[in-house]
């Protein structure tokens, strides 16, 4: 087998998609590993959950760069190059990022977002799609490109959206799809990736 691809997962929050990544990369054959997790937000329970996996994990908290975003960014890019790391997947990192990041990993950055993109691209996904009486929603991973939510689409998956549904009841069933889905477009984007 090829060499399985290092990769960093960047969280802000719970950190229940980085956890997905990490169980289906525990098994031998899968064409990425997770070698290191980071989060800009010390408090981040995705932190705790990635060492208890045995799996480097480590806050650079952005807050004492105040507004110079890419100053935060580029310690961030250090770390991730002193790991080794060819893929970044962004799973539920809340920052916004400069072109300075994305450029440093323009076509090996991953994000996952809970919309059929390019609907619904931000924040607040899901009551925006109960609001416009759309009759599914779902999650898209893509590539991340300079613009928010808007580079090239590698995966999706749709779930009902149901009468009644509150915005929490659309988020669980569009979550359980975001569980399945990154890991499978994480593994076809790894095997994608030139040498
Ligand atoms: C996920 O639903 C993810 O799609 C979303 O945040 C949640 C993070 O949950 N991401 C965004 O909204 C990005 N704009 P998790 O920390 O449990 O993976």
């Amino acid at each position: 087998m090829a060499a399985r691809r290092r990769t960093a997962v960047l969280i802000s929050g719970r950190g229940s998609n980085m956890e997905s990544l990490i169980a289906a990369a525990a098994a031998p054959d899968f064409p990425a590993e997770i070698v290191l997790v980071l989060s800009n937000n010390p408090d981040a329970g995705g932190l705790a959950t990635a060492a208890a996996a045995g799996i480097p994990a480590r806050a650079i908290d952005h807050r004492p760069f105040g507004r110079d975003r890419a100053a935060h960014e580029a310690e961030i890019d250090a770390a991730l190059r002193e790991a080794s790391v060819e893929i970044v997947c962004l799973a539920g990192y809340m920052r916004l990022l400069t072109p300075y990041l994305v450029g440093r990993w323009a076509g090996r950055m991953l994000n996952i977002h809970p919309s059929l993109l390019p609907d619904f691209k931000g924040l607040h996904t899901h009551e925006r799609a109960i609001e416009a009486g759309v009759g599914h929603h779902g999650c898209s991973v893509h590539v991340v490109t300079e613009d928010l939510d808007a580079g090239p689409v590698v995966a999706q998956a749709r779930v009902p959206v149901l009468p009644g549904d509150t915005p929490e009841a659309l988020a669980a069933r569009v979550l359980v799809e975001e569980h399945r889905l990154y890991p499978e477009a994480l593994a076809r984007f790894a095997l994608s990736l030139p040498v």
